[in-house]
């Protein structure tokens, strides 16, 4: 039997080793949203894959850069902050904002998680946005929702009907291999487990408050003309091949 001194070292050495060994599976990188930050350095705001006016008319310059550079910066900020209080409390024991802390950390990584899907999900239209799924996307949105029009009409109502802020997002569940459309308010509230978001339509009122006003559903109606397919089916496929 092990002492106890050499059972801790060999559960160390295991810890250390299963560490090592998720953190190289996990720099192969999700494509679905930001990937993990260099070991040991604070989240960092992403690059957006295309200039700021790359998807006019249906989304404006001015709102990109401050959506990318001003919001979801905060959201970085917020989530830097929150791991940072987080640890604090761990190293003083004292965890009487845990609850605070908590839910900072749930909203702020929800934006920064859902922020960079949202760039990569969009494409100049012409130019990898628009259109029409193909492939995985197409079978699968056929499966599970009967066919392209039925889902955009389901998904285009989710995002009209979200109260106050949030999104609509297409989700892919692991346990029935279905994809699920859902709302989130703010960044984080009503998700299920079990699931995963492909996809995904920003409907805070900095997404499209400059160029649309209060019309939510013109601004739906646009984003469907930059939706980046392509991107879709990576993020479906990576998550088909995790299995
Ligand atoms: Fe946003």
């Amino acid at each position: 039997m092990k002492s106890r001194r050499a059972f801790i070292k060999t559960v160390a050495a295991g810890s250390v080793a299963a560490g090592t060994m998720l953190n190289s599976k996990l720099l192969e990188a999700s494509p679905i949203a930001y990937g993990p930050p260099p070991s040991g350095q604070p989240h960092a705001l992403p690059d957006l894959p295309y200039a700021y006016d790359a998807l006019e008319p249906y989304i404006d310059a001015e709102t990109m850069k401050l959506h990318h550079d001003k919001h979801h910066q905060g959201y970085v900020n917020g989530l830097n902050k929150a791991e940072a209080e987080l640890a604090k409390c761990r190293e003083s024991k004292d965890y009487s904002l845990i609850q605070h802390w908590s839910r900072q950390l749930a909203f702020n990584g929800g934006g920064h998680w859902l922020h960079s899907m949202f760039w990569k999900t969009m494409a100049p239209n012409g130019k990898g946005g628009g259109g029409l799924p193909g492939g995985i996307v197409a079978e699968a949105i056929k499966d599970s929702f009967g066919d392209f029009d039925q889902f955009a009409a389901h998904f285009s109502a989710a995002a009209g009907a979200v109260e106050g802020s949030g999104w609509a997002l297409l989700h892919f569940r692991y346990d029935d291999q279905k994809l699920v459309i859902m709302q989130a308010e703010n960044q984080q509230k009503l998700s299920a487990w079990g699931s995963v978001p492909i996809l995904g339509v920003d409907v805070w009122e900095h997404a499209y408050y400059i160029k649309y006003q209060n019309k939510r559903a013109d601004y739906v109606k646009a984003w469907w003309n930059v939706v980046n397919w392509g991107q879709v089916e990576k993020n479906l496929l990576w998550i088909l091949n995790k299995k």
